[in-house]
């Protein structure tokens, strides 16, 4: 697929990797000159290629966004149209004071990302762990993979989404509506906290048991 990356670092980069190294078309969208995180993501795979984020935005099927949550108002806004009929892929998470729920858990970001791109599929994906586990999501003693739990309205574009978290590394779990988007949000909010403050190895994932 033609994909582009708003968001070239920690979760962007190797994310945007593993898709290249997959076989997709995969482009890091410039927003503005002299990135360092576009230089490093461009130095880590010679597969990866950057274009200005219009013209990356205008060729892709499939748009990431890995953007700190405070950027994506103003940045939606200025694309306009460009993301209509599109796949956005949000991986962000509003993230408040003392890893709080940035909405204050009365509204999900994805929903809130709706809301400024109406046109657009807007798929929650890749934001349950910390970056650590996109840079490598092999877990060598198991033969389950780890669970990339995912939610959205549109049943083609959550198709899409599907095979890019499998080209990814995970095991794909759709859980429903962008009305979930919210309890993802949640529970990307209990990785933060059992790992970033809690002493837990950020090496640690959910799977998908089932019988
Ligand atoms: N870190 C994690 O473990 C993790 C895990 C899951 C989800 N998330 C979520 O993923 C998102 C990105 O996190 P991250 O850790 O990857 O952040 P990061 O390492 O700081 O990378 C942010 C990226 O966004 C770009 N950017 C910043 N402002 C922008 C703007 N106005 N327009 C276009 N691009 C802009 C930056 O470009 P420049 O370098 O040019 O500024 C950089 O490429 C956040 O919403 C975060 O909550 C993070």
């Amino acid at each position: 697929m033609n994909i582009a990356f708003i968001g070239a670092g920690n979760v962007g980069a190797p994310l945007a990797a593993h898709l290249a190294e997959a076989g997709h078309n995969v482009v890091l969208a410039q927003a503005k000159d002299g990135s360092s995180s576009i230089a490093a993501a461009l130095a880590r795979s010679q597969r990866l290629s950057a274009r200005p984020l219009a013209d990356a935005v205008n060729a892709a099927e499939v748009v990431f966004l890995a953007t700190p949550f405070a950027a994506n108002e103003a940045l939606l806004t200025s694309l306009g149209d460009a993301l209509a009929n599109k796949i956005l892929v949000d991986c962000t998470n509003p993230v408040g004071p003392r890893l709080t729920h940035g909405l204050s858990s009365q509204r999900s970001g994805s929903e809130f990302i709706q809301s400024l791109v109406p046109k657009a599929h807007v798929v929650k994906a890749f934001t349950i762990y910390g970056f650590e586990n996109f840079e490598n999501p092999v877990y060598p003693a198991y033969t389950v993979k780890p669970a990339m739990l995912f939610c959205g309205e549109d049943r083609s574009a959550k198709e899409s989404v599907s095979k890019l978290i499998a080209d990814c590394g995970f095991e794909p779990v759709d859980v429903g509506g962008l009305v979930q988007a919210l309890h993802l949000e949640h529970m990307t909010l209990l990785w933060v906290r059992m790992v970033r403050a809690g002493g837990h190895s950020p090496n640690i994932v959910w799977a998908a048991l089932r019988r």
